[in-house]
């Protein structure tokens, strides 16, 4: 398999638990998952250590992840090697798939990747991509582009779904030590802080609601 792309959460799990705790905190985004993920057999494509998939209710959730530094055995999910450009898993199988920031890294091949998604899933079966919005506080303080437009999902079909979030830091040591690693000397012990506004959008094709009774 020659589409791994390096991240940074293989050689630092310490941090990487850092960053998956404080990013959307409060878990609006399992929240919107939740919802609108219908019960059945479900993919997490690039599941890191499979912080989101554990907390999928009413669900079986397969965990696809190409680097086995990321994963971890002991979330009580099923897991398999592969990555969002080629999937290990024959076509019409999943009730639905969903990636939570995984496309945005760059050098995924986002046509390959829907390609394989639509082929694994079922017809009529709920897509779901998550990923940073932009115009927030995080991706102001990035020298590069953290954040794609939607142009790509709206042509594929997809609507556009915005929830406003924060990356909440449990302590300012947490804060510094993952805030300087992505943003270098723009965060001082001067300037930072334990919030900040994070912006994320999910992308969703085949959308059911499920009734909270059934969540
Ligand atoms: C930012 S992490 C997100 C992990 C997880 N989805 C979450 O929400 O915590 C990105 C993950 O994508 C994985 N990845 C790298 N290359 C990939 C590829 N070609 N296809 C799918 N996932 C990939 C990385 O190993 C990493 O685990």
């Amino acid at each position: 398999m020659n589409d791994v792309i390096p991240f940074y959460g293989t050689q630092d799990r310490k941090m990487f638990a850092i960053e998956r705790s404080s990013m959307d905190r409060q878990g609006k985004v399992i929240d919107f998952l939740n919802k609108h993920l219908p019960p059945g057999l479900i993919l997490d494509v690039g599941a890191g250590d499979g912080y989101t998939a554990k907390r999928i209710k009413n669900a079986d959730v397969i965990c696809l992840e190409p680097s086995a530094g990321m994963v971890n055995f002991s979330n009580n999910r099923l897991w398999a090697k592969g990555s969002a450009e080629s999937i290990p898993f024959h076509d019409n199988y999943f009730d639905a798939v969903y990636a939570t920031w995984a496309y945005f890294l760059p050098g995924i091949d986002k046509s390959k990747g829907l390609g394989e998604v639509k082929r694994v899933v079922k017809e009529g079966g709920t897509i779901i991509i998550v990923d940073n919005a932009g115009n927030d506080e995080i991706c102001s303080l990035a020298s590069n582009l953290i954040a794609e437009g939607p142009e790509f999902y709206l042509e594929n079909g997809f609507s556009a779904y915005y929830i406003d979030t924060s990356f909440e830091f449990e302590s300012i040591d947490d804060a510094l030590t993952l805030m300087k690693m992505y943003f270098g000397d723009r965060i001082t012990k001067e300037n930072i802080k334990l919030e900040y506004e994070y912006k994320v959008v999910a992308y969703i094709k085949n959308m059911v609601t499920v009734q909270p009774n059934e969540a």
